[in-house]
């Protein structure tokens, strides 16, 4: 999809459709008069007639009269305080979702309804339109089927509709959205993938080529490998299926390099290629959706592509311990007791909290290899979403500095967050008979209980997400279709992309 930004008026515009999104209670005067005048007032009657309403994401597909765009779509937002950087995304892939299944090759979105919502920033709006189509365009249905009636339409070409903007600022911040909506669709397709497509071999072979693509250095850490450094987490999780492990390591820059904020930050993602519980197996319920526990490895994988394109050379480790929890001769037991790479003694007594096992050894991983500062990222508990639904994510961090440098680029990405804290009192809760802890605390609180286990493991300022509500959605939103929704992508890339020496 090319992106041409134009100051015409939207009158002047030649596309398949034009996009006019409605803001608040919309006043039929300047602009949007003349728009509605030109389409023989079709906008002013579909309002009378109480098909164009303004509510939000309510929409209509109208004729265009005498404009020079095919169509008009009016996208309704509505009212204009609620109009944020999330707002501005989903208005782009919630156009793409509503032209699902018809024809057109060009879009065009008339931008000044939404610049002005926004305080007149008309570059950061051009940014996440072109990051929402980009990321509206994706279907996980054409994944596995070659043809799919309906899906949303393929574009040659969005035109960014902005009278009086600086073309020349603004295309190059609809490039940036561009390539972060393309990193988010390649988290998305890896995580959407079955287990019985995307083992951990296979996920360490995708991350292999992209490295190659990108230039970034990649070691893949097999199993006898991990034995030998140690990391007797990560192995007690991976030694119970047919399908080996791998520990990803990938990187931008050079070994322990600071970035311009002096930071080597780590970025590490749960990567659960298929999670049955293991011995401590799961309820057939939902099960399925079990693929898509390895959302946080495709992301932190994505995200170091997406820094690597848009900052080549950006001071940058990307760590995803990939795994396969499953029930067999070879899996773990509960009570069994194994050392961590840290050194500490976990007894594992439930094999179903297998995320924080293998992110424990991951980050002290991380941290061997030089990273100053964590984030991790993973589908860890059925306890987050019950907490926050699909729409928020979960965090916990030590260092409430770091913890309030990952918020604000997730502010800047348009993502939801929502700090919980780290109660030392639970940790009662996760002492052991055996060892240093346990890996399942018992009683109330076992999202404190996941952070707190999980801290254990990191020397260095870390911050965790947990995406388990919001890495996939089970029923389609007006902006993006059932499955991997790509989330913390675009943040982890803000954050990345603080410390780059260019851009
Ligand atoms: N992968 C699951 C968490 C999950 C649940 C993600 C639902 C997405 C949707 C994780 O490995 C898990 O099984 N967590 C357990 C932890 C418990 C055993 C302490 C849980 O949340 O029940
Ligand atoms: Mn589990
Ligand atoms: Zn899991």
């Amino acid at each position: 999809m090319r992106v041409r930004v134009t100051t015409d008026q939207p009158w002047d515009v030649k596309a398949d459709v034009l996009l006019i999104p409605i803001v608040g209670e919309p006043a039929f005067e300047g602009p949007l008069a003349e728009i509605d005048r030109r389409s023989g007032g079709e906008i002013q009657t579909l309002l009378t007639f109480g098909e164009l309403r303004t509510k939000r994401w309510t929409s209509s597909l109208a004729a265009a009269g005498s404009l020079p765009a095919g169509r008009i779509l009016t996208l309704s937002t509505g009212p204009a305080e609620g109009v944020d950087r999330e707002t501005v995304t989903h208005v782009g892939s919630a156009a793409m979702h509503r032209l699902a299944g018809r024809h057109l090759a060009t879009l065009a979105v008339w931008m000044t309804p939404l610049v002005e919502a926004f305080g007149g920033d008309a570059e950061t709006v051009a940014g996440l339109l072109a990051r929402g189509v980009t990321e509206g365009a994706f279907d996980p249905k054409t994944i596995y089927l070659e043809t799919v009636p309906t899906a949303p339409p393929v574009l040659d070409e969005l035109i960014l509709v902005a009278p009086g903007a600086d073309a020349t600022a603004l295309a190059v911040a609809a490039e940036r959205g561009v390539i972060i909506g393309e990193g988010a669709n390649l988290a998305r397709r890896l995580s959407n993938r079955a287990a019985n497509d995307v083992s951990p071999v296979v996920l360490a072979e995708e991350a292999w080529a992209l490295a190659e693509q990108h230039g970034l250095w990649i070691d893949v850490i097999g199993p006898e490998r991990a034995t030998e450094l140690g990391m007797g987490m990560f192995m007690a999780v991976g030694r119970g299926s047919d399908n080996p492990p791998r520990m990803i390591v990938m990187r931008s820059g050079e070994a322990g390099q600071k970035d311009a904020l002096g930071r080597h930050l780590a970025i590490i993602g749960k990567g659960v290629c298929f999670d049955s519980g293991g011995t401590s197996i799961k309820p057939a319920d939902h099960m399925e959706e079990m693929k898509m526990d390895k959302t946080g490895a495709c992301t932190v994988i994505a995200a170091i592509v997406t820094v690597a394109r848009l900052a080549p050379g950006t001071p940058l480790l990307a760590v995803a311990p990939a795994v396969e929890n499953m029930p067999g001769p070879h899996s773990t037991r509960p009570g069994d007791l194994v050392r961590a790479l840290n050194g500490k003694w976990v007894d594992i007594t439930n094999t179903d909290a297998e995320g924080r096992l293998i992110l424990g050894d991951a980050m002290t991983y991380a941290e061997q290899l030089g990273a100053t500062h964590l984030v991790d990222v993973a589908t860890l508990t059925g306890a987050v979403s019950r907490a926050l639904g699909d729409l928020v994510t979960g965090v916990f961090g030590t260092d409430q500095a770091w913890t309030d440098t990952v918020l604000k680029a997730g502010v800047r990405a348009g993502e939801r967050y929502w700090q919980l804290p780290l109660v030392d009192e639970y940790w009662v809760d996760m002492e052991s008979w055996y060892g240093d802890m346990i890996n399942s605390g018992s009683g109330e609180g076992g999202l404190v209980k996941s952070g707190l286990f999980l801290r254990e493991f990191a020397t260095k300022p870390w911050v965790h997400l947990d995406i388990a509500g919001t890495a996939y959605f089970r029923k389609a939103k007006p902006w993006a279709p059932r499955g991997s929704t790509g989330v913390a992508h675009a943040t982890l890339v803000e954050l990345a992309l603080a410390g780059a020496r260019t851009a």
